[in-house]
């Protein structure tokens, strides 16, 4: 039914959009390549026989009309940037299920009650800015100016990036949808683990997300000649940060399921003969249990403070951003094994390592995800992988999916 071959095309042609010589594709918010994959993804709308537009914030938005156009809509996408020399199915599959989904509503004249919107979100993974899912803040009304402050590795501000995009940040409420005015939102993604392929089956029922707080450790000590400084006499912040990052391992692995990772780390003034005066890093904290998450943070925290005061060294820890695990809407749950069933695929219940959209809309609507298989677990990497027939599967699931959501 859904049209396993023009899906595939869709994701290998839009995958050649900030492709790396290693593969792996970079593709950043508000750049030139995520305007070229935006362009190339409103085409595909077009195709599919949808209304499109972008709203405020730059969310590229297709809309396909019910019998009842005044009734609550359902949101159905995810995301086209990428992280750095990334994969090219950590978003794009949801975006393009969504328009093969609509598609093949239109071209077997199937008629919904409710108007659905394939909706490509602006920017969810933060890998410029370290401050993510911007579009579908804004589409939830929480975004706000102060968040467009943030700066990328140049100093440009997400405020500057969106007015050389064609954006008006002042206007970003304008993307707002009101309480009320979308039943459901729903979301295809790669499951980014091994789960699925372990239990040897195409899709997933996603339960819940774990909710990821980034952090950013600034440790100043004193920087100093290397040769004739006394070991006795230095304030290395390298030191001391190296010991916090084993506090960070040591606290995380007490408990069951949180994780943490330190993937950005720079040393200043970074010379081979100066006792490093200041290191900066980031966290990155998650748990699907708010709880757990808070009391790891805590332990970081105070161990980080004890170590940089026992090495005379001054420590400042700033918020990126701080996401709540979210669980997924039962009914919405329940809707996608009908759809499964209906398909003769049998799924099973995975939770969410990973952070997405979903998250920011939480207060606005129900919200759920449809999970497809990822080879060997793979993901913000180049080889991040999943078969044709199981990213078919996904769009299956949700084209039935979103029949049920979109029929009152
Ligand atoms: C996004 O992919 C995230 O979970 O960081
Ligand atoms: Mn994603
Ligand atoms: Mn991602």
């Amino acid at each position: 039914m859904v049209n396993q071959e023009r899906l595939w095309q869709r994701l290998m042609a839009l995958g050649e959009i900030g492709k790396q010589p290693s593969g792996g594709i970079t593709r950043l918010s508000f750049t030139a390549e995520e305007r070229a994959a935006k362009n190339l993804v409103r085409q595909w709308m077009i195709e599919a026989g949808l209304a499109v537009r972008e709203d405020a914030v730059g969310n590229l938005i297709g809309r396909r009309e019910g019998r009842d156009a005044g009734a609550a809509v359902v949101l159905a996408g995810s995301h086209l940037d990428s992280v750095l020399n990334g994969g090219n199915f950590d978003g794009p599959l949801g975006a393009l299920s969504a328009v093969e989904a609509m598609q093949c509503m239109n071209e077997a004249g199937v008629q919904t009650d409710r108007p659905i919107e394939v909706i490509a979100f602006t920017d969810e993974e933060g890998a410029r800015f370290r401050f993510g899912m911007i579009g579908s803040r804004a589409l939830a009304g929480t975004l706000t100016l102060d968040e467009l402050e943030a700066t990328d590795s140049d100093g440009v501000r997400i405020l500057d990036a969106m007015r050389q995009a064609g954006l008006n940040p002042a206007k970003i409420s304008e993307a707002a949808r009101s309480k009320g005015s979308v039943h459901a939102y729903v979301e295809v993604h790669i499951e980014q683990g091994k789960v699925l392929e372990q239990a040897g089956l195409p899709v997933g029922v996603v339960t819940g997300l774990a909710g990821p707080l980034w952090l950013k450790f600034t440790i100043i000590g004193q920087a100093s000649h290397a040769g004739t400084t006394p070991m006795s006499m230095r304030h290395d912040a390298l030191v001391g940060a190296a010991e916090i990052l084993q506090v960070i391992e040591h606290e995380t692995r007490k408990e069951e399921r949180t994780v943490g990772t330190v993937g950005q780390f720079s040393v200043f003034p970074g010379g081979v003969n100066i006792i490093p005066g200041r290191v900066e890093f980031t966290l990155d904290l998650r748990d699907v249990d708010a709880d757990t998450r808070q009391n790891v943070e805590l332990r970081i925290r105070q161990q980080a403070r004890q170590i940089c005061d026992a090495r005379g060294l001054a420590l400042d820890v700033q918020v990126l951003q701080d996401i709540d695990p979210v669980h997924c809407s039962v009914d919405i749950q329940n809707t996608v094994y009908e759809a499964c069933a209906a398909l003769g695929l049998k799924a099973i219940p995975v939770v969410s390592g990973a952070g997405h959209d979903c998250m920011q809309l939480r207060d606005l609507c129900p919200v759920g995800m449809i999970f497809v298989r990822s080879k060997d677990g793979v993901s913000h990497h180049p080889d991040e992988w999943s078969s044709p027939e199981d990213c078919a599967a996904g769009a299956a699931v949700l084209y039935h999916t979103l029949l049920k959501l979109a029929t009152v």
